[in-house]
């Protein structure tokens, strides 16, 4: 856009950085619905990686949709506006070598897909969070499902505006059945298998 702006060639580059960090660096999308457990998840496989020596980033509501993304809703376009910052920022963290990790609801295909995109091959990882409605509104954890129900919340996934269901997602975790521990080791074995991890 502007032509007057260049980007500075760095000389540490993304693979100098996963060289020293012994790990790729790869982004873990978790997507699905309030309440289904990307949070929990996500930072339950953070805790695991950063104690076997990895470097990471959780990305959730609380520390984006606070600061970088306060100006933004929930309305389609808004939604669509606050995965792009965010698919924007986990590039970055890619490049610095860091493995990112998002849990945000991200309930439209095309929005995930443009996140995908932006990305080489093989660097988006989407995790979907397979949990019930009915589940997540069982345990209403903040209390609003409860108040999207009354009417007091508009346009809230599930309820009054879609959530759609990845086709192809690379990993698939029942979060509303399994254990927590059982839906953190599927996704470190899928990680290994694929060699993204240190190898001990
Ligand atoms: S996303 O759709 O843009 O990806 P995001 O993950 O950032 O959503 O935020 C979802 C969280 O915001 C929910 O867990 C819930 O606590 C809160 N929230 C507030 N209003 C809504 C709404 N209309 N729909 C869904 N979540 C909402």
């Amino acid at each position: 856009m502007n032509n007057n702006v260049y980007w500075h060639k760095a000389a540490v580059v993304r693979e100098k950085r996963e060289m020293q960090n012994r790990h790729k660096s790869f982004i873990l999308w978790f997507t699905g619905l309030s309440g289904a457990g990307k949070s929990t998840l996500a930072h339950a496989l953070e805790e695991y990686l950063y104690n076997s020596g990895h470097k990471t980033f959780v990305f959730d509501g609380d520390n984006v949709r606070h600061g970088l993304n306060r100006d933004l809703g929930f309305t389609k376009e808004d939604r669509k506006e606050n995965i792009r910052r965010i698919g924007e920022m986990c590039k970055l963290f890619i490049e610095a070598g860091v493995i990112a990790l998002t849990a945000f609801i991200s309930p439209y295909r095309e929005d995930r897909s443009l996140v995908r995109k932006m990305v080489a091959e093989g660097d988006f990882i989407e995790v979907y969070c397979n949990c019930s409605i009915e589940t997540c509104e069982k345990r209403d954890v903040k209390g609003i499902y409860s108040r999207a129900r009354r009417g007091e919340i508009s346009n809230f996934t599930g309820v009054s505006a879609p959530y759609e269901v990845p086709e192809y997602p690379e990993i698939v975790v029942n979060t509303g059945s399994a254990p927590l521990s059982e839906c953190v080791e599927e996704i470190i074995r899928y990680l290994t298998a694929r060699k993204l991890l240190i190898e001990p």
